[in-house]
């Protein structure tokens, strides 16, 4: 027998999670092994207290008593004294991108189950005539951000074990699109158990522990885990610019946000956008004893989603768009914390699992809790954080449904929007409907224009746009 055996299960029994070894007749040494491995890996000290708070607690944890706005800076300068800042933020950031200091971050370990797409959702192809992917939209605003500032800024890429090998062949059959595969680090998120309703985790096979991705907010442990943040700080990374995998207009590398936020000397700083509508699905920024802090949509109540200033405006109108400036040093303060760890939510899923006798069920209905962190749960545990408004028609258009709100459909036009309306900046006419839409199919790559004064400096490059045309700029 093996040597862990008696010491692992008197643990286990301890923790109510004793059916885990089971079937431990049965398996072979192999199969043994790797079933105590896994559970060698968990926390087991934790699950206890897991299961109480979190797993059989269906109520979700107690919104803050008292909670305010939290302030914001606007997307453009409204005095001349935020011009000035503004331009030297501007000048920060943009020394600090010369200087190779940020690395960009983009997280990709779900499993983009709405969009229906089989593969990494990185994958995805989405611009609107060369239907590039996502990651390669992404890789190339890389190689055009490091020609611009002149320094090889580094590029990671977190994945998950539902899609790390897929994500890692996607990259070698581009050839890590030019960026060479020593600048661009692909590294795994952790995971967390699977639990039923009563607690007990499922076995997914008779040697193997049901576990699910630990959520964006695990790619604080896993920057760490992985050796990434060593390697970064080696290379004199000092910021971290995050990002999700499924927005294809974001400012990767922006200067005056990275500025702002290296000015406050923040940890974590974070970019906003106004409501479209008082109940829009995405988290609201509130200030709490001090600290910004996420309250999700779910848990924000009627009266204070509803509240208004005496112009109308919402008292509550900042929500988060999930793109973040993360200090290296503050990721590393966390890390060097006893149990760090973000507070787990609860998402009631359909598991598949195998029963006490062994059997595979593949539910057709939600029987158990998958457990989740999240990245802005952060926020409060930085004593200084920037919130930097941004326009939505600029820089956040996510694809994450088949159709309808936030699918592709939507995306692909927003995008096409975009490029039309840094033309017209440019001082190029853009064809338009009669309901004001663009009359043209627009695409521009990364490397032509990373932002409208870079459209400006090439605007003599750009031929007059027909009704109906298919321009791609690149
Ligand atoms: C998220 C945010 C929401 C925000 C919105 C903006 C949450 C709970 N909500 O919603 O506040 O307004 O995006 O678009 O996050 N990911 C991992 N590992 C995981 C889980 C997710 O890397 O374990 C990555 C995904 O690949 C994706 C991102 O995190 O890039 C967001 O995940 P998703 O589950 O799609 O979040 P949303 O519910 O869309």
């Amino acid at each position: 027998m093996n040597v862990g055996y008696n010491e692992i299960q008197k643990e286990l029994e301890s923790c109510g999670q004793g059916h885990l070894l089971g079937f431990w007749e049965v398996l072979d040494a192999g199969q043994r092994e790797r079933l105590l491995g896994q559970i060698r890996g968990l926390d087991l000290r934790h699950i206890p207290r897991w299961v109480r708070e979190t797993v059989k607690n269906e109520c979700p944890p107690a919104v803050p008593h008292e909670f305010d706005p939290a302030p914001s800076y606007p997307p453009r300068p409204q005095t001349a004294e935020q011009e000035q800042l503004y331009a030297k933020a501007r000048k920060t950031g943009e020394d600090l991108l010369r200087a190779g200091k940020v690395a960009g971050f983009v997280v990709a370990g779900g499993q983009g189950t709405r969009l229906g797409f089989d593969g990494p959702k990185g994958g995805y192809p989405i611009s609107p005539i060369r239907n590039k992917p996502l990651f390669q939209l992404f890789a190339e605003t890389v190689e055009a951000a490091r020609r611009k500032y002149g320094a090889v800024l580094p590029w990671l890429v977190m994945t998950s074990p539902l899609n790390h090998a897929a994500t890692v062949e996607f990259f070698e059959a581009a050839d890590y699109f030019g960026l060479g595969a020593d600048t661009v680090f692909l590294f795994q998120q952790g995971t967390l158990p699977n639990f039923d309703f009563d607690g007990r985790i499922f076995l997914a096979e008779k040697d193997t522990l049901a576990v699910s991705p630990d959520g964006h907010g695990g790619s604080l442990k896993a920057l760490h885990a992985s050796g990434v943040l060593e390697r970064l700080k080696h290379r004199g990374v000092e910021y971290i610019s995050y990002w999700q995998v499924d927005n294809p207009l974001v400012n990767l590398f922006d200067p005056l946000f990275i500025g702002l936020h290296a000015m406050e000397g923040a940890g974590m700083s974070s970019k906003a956008l106004i409501k479209a509508h008082p109940t829009e699905k995405v988290g609201n920024f509130c200030l709490v004893d001090g600290r910004v802090t996420v309250i999700e949509y779910s848990d924000l109540d009627k009266e204070h989603a509803h509240r208004t200033h005496p112009d109308g405006s919402l008292v509550f109108e900042l929500g988060s768009i999930a793109i973040h400036i993360l200090s290296v040093s503050f990721v590393e303060r966390l890390n060097a914390e006893d149990d760090f760890a973000l507070p787990l939510h609860r998402a009631v899923k359909k598991i598949p699992h195998i029963d006490a006798k062994g059997n595979k069920v593949e539910p057709d209905k939600p029987c158990g809790v998958k457990l989740e962190t999240f990245i802005f749960d952060a926020l409060p545990l930085s004593e200084k954080s920037v919130i930097l408004q941004t326009i939505r028609s600029e820089e956040f258009a996510p694809v994450k449904n088949a159709t309808g709100a936030d699918s592709a459909e939507v995306t692909v036009r927003m995008m096409i929007e975009r490029a039309a309306t840094w033309l017209e900046a440019a001082g190029v006419e853009v064809p338009r409907t009669a309901e004001g839409r663009p009359d043209c199919v627009l695409e521009i790559a990364p490397g032509f224009a990373l932002a409208p004064e870079d459209l400006k400096a090439r605007a003599g490059q750009i031929p007059p746009i027909e009704r109906g045309q298919k321009l791609y700029l690149g």
